[in-house]
């Protein structure tokens, strides 16, 4: 048995990786782009083990995909592959529509065409699981109540709406032909080897540079956080005994405000790494003009996982956020690794220096 993973080598991907190889002996083909936020120092424990076999290509190449198929014949695939920063997605749409839809689309029919020429009972126990977001459904306000899988899909932004295309491309696969598929809407995520474009590793990062933590205009938007281990293992739960064609919410019950998220870090760095002038991380909290479409709130209602499938988070924010904080303050060297002359160049696009 084989399982084919997509993005493998990005925050998401790279941590599921891990995971499954360490607990499981079954085999992954891992496809990987290796864009900006695809890292291979991430899976570098795996260097010389079979049971990894990654091949770096686009999940847009079908004559690709066909051949790793029919080589694989995995049981499984799960497409975390993707363009994920929203703020990039204002900046340049183009890529995010490129990946996330029409990747998406070639790996569909690709999958597909593979599925059809299966005997009865592997078609029968395939799975396609398509990793999606809670930014389909749009913005709460601070009354709503959270997103359960009823929610209409309203995406504000080029990257909630390029996922939300692809979640009804993966919908209709399986309404008109079969396919069997799953999909997980995840809220915010956080942990080890997150690329420090996002607001929590950013803001651990420019801490200990010294830097500004920028916080989009007021600071109270509200994210559902999410440590990035207990959504790998919601993927796995769901990918296990998930009913074909269902959507599952996946959310932690952590609601935060940016500014209580931002706080929480420089807590947490004042306890583990004080500044050598004995003031506080906070002082270096910087307000900068809020982005464009700013979402206010994301929630989920995660009892449709939590019930039908058994599956709860094993870490609250506060310690997923002692780990996370750690985790950068001890791999200084993966930090090293990914802050790239690419990176930088987009911290003066984006931050114009700040
Ligand atoms: P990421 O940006 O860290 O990683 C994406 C990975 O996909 C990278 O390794 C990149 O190289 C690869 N990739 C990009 N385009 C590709 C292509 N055309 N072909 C093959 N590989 C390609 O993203 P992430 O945070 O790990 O997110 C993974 C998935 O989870 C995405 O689908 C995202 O929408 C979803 N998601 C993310 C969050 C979050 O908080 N980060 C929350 C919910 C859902
Ligand atoms: P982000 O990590 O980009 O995730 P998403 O936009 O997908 O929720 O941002 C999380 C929140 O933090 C979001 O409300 C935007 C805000 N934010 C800042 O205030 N400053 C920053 O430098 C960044 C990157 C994000």
């Amino acid at each position: 048995m084989t399982v084919l993973v997509t993005g493998g080598a990005g925050f998401i991907g790279g941590n599921f990786v891990l995971d499954w190889l360490r607990q499981l002996d079954e085999p992954i083909v891992n496809i990987d782009k290796l864009t900006y936020a695809g890292n291979l120092q991430t899976l570098s424990v795996f260097e010389g083990d079979a049971r990894h076999h990654f091949v770096c290509g686009d999940i847009g190449d079908r004559v690709l995909l066909d051949k790793l198929l029919s080589e694989h014949q995995p049981r499984a695939i799960v497409n975390f592959a993707a363009e994920s920063h929203v703020d990039r997605s204002i900046h340049g749409p183009g890529e995010f529509i490129q990946t996330n839809v029409v990747g998406t689309f070639a790996l569909l029919e690709a999958t597909r065409a593979y599925w059809l020429g299966l005997s009865d009972q592997a078609k029968y126990a395939f799975r396609f699981l398509h990793v999606s977001t809670d930014e389909v459904y749009g913005t709460l306000t601070p009354d709503d109540p959270p997103f359960s899988e009823m929610n209409r899909y309203e995406p504000n932004s080029p990257y909630s709406a390029s996922k939300a295309a692809s979640d009804h491309l993966v919908r209709a696969w399986h309404h008109t032909y079969g396919l069997p598929v799953l999909t997980t809407n995840c809220s915010n995520n956080y942990g080890p080897y997150h690329f420090p474009e996002k607001l929590i590793p950013l803001v651990i990062l420019h801490a200990l540079a010294g830097k500004p933590l920028p916080i989009y205009g007021d600071g109270q938007q509200v994210r559902d956080w999410l440590y990035v281990k207990d959504h790998c293992s919601a993927i796995r739960r769901v990918l296990e005994a998930g009913a074909v064609g269902e959507t599952y919410n996946v959310g932690g019950w952590n609601e935060k405000t940016n500014l209580e998220v931002v706080m929480a870090i420089c807590g947490l760095l004042d306890e583990l790494k004080p500044r050598q002038d004995g003031v506080s991380y906070a002082q270096q909290m910087t307000y900068v003009q809020d982005r464009p479409g700013h979402d206010r709130r994301y929630a989920i209602d995660a009892s449709k996982i939590e019930q039908a499938l058994g599956w709860k988070p094993a870490e609250t924010f506060e310690t997923g956020l002692r780990k996370t904080v750690i985790w950068y303050l001890e791999n200084q060297s993966w930090v090293q690794g990914v802050t790239s002359g690419q990176y930088r160049q987009w911290l003066e696009t984006h931050y114009h220096g700040k």
